[in-house]
């Protein structure tokens, strides 16, 4: 398959079941044993940050195979300047669907829309492999940090438009959209929804903690 296969298209409201098994399918025990991600497209959609017009399925002979959605978050420099930024994510094709290029048609596109929304800067975190092809960078190279000066491994960050970031340090404050993911008993009766599915372990569990427990210095 290549890119001419897929139609990119904004999801509705017809779609939200099959995407949100599709990112249950796609992440289940990647991070952890199971997954919380189709909760949080569940919840996120209702959230004030969460951004329609960012909200992009890929589809394939009438089947959804491929997501992405984004929230608004910020950049605040030391003088206390704010600029409205996109964080991306969850992103996630089907895994039968992976490695054929719809991740990156849906990046793409999706990058060409909040351009054009006037946005020059997007953030996510996420394992680097997926993402320095399509221009992310470490936060470190465009000097965006957590307060404290803490700059994660996985937090990556894309200029939408060249020099958008100018060399100043800037302070990330996402949203706190996620924020009812940490309800374990909340994710599990949503589960619970979806067809039975075994919790396990699985190699990437660990690639994921070692990324989202480092720091560069
Ligand atoms: C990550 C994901 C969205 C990528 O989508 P995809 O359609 O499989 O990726 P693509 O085929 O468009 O590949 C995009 C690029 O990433 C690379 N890539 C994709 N998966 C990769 C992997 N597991 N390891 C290393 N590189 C990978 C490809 O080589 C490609 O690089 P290129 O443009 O230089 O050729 C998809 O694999 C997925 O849903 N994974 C599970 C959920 C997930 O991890 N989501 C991201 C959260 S951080």
């Amino acid at each position: 398959m290549n890119n001419t296969d897929i139609i990119i298209r904004r999801e509705n409201k017809n779609d939200f079941c099959e995407v949100e098994n599709l990112a249950r399918e796609a992440f289940w025990n990647l991070s952890v044993p199971g997954c919380f991600e189709h909760y949080f497209i569940h919840i996120m959609r209702d959230h004030p940050d969460f951004i329609p017009e960012l909200d992009f399925v890929a589809v394939a002979d009438g089947k959804i195979v491929g997501a992405v959605m984004y929230c608004k978050s910020k950049l605040v420099d030391e003088q206390g300047c704010v600029k409205d930024i996109v964080t991306m994510g969850p992103l996630c094709v089907l895994p039968e669907f992976q490695r054929r290029g719809i991740g990156k048609a849906l990046l793409e596109h999706t990058f060409a829309v909040a351009r054009d929304m006037g946005y020059d800067t997007v953030v996510n975190f996420g394992n680097p492999d997926n993402y320095v092809a399509r221009g992310y960078k470490s936060c470190k190279k465009f000097n965006v940090c957590f307060e404290g000066d803490v700059f994660p491994a996985a937090l990556l960050v894309k200029e939408l438009t060249d020099g958008a970031l100018d060399g100043r340090k800037w302070f990330y404050h996402p949203s706190d959209v996620d924020a009812p993911c940490d309800d374990e008993k909340a994710v599990a009766e949503f589960d619970a929804l979806f067809p039975p599915k075994v919790k396990g372990w699985q190699p990437s569990q660990e690639e994921f903690w070692i990324h989202s427990h480092s720091a560069i210095t």
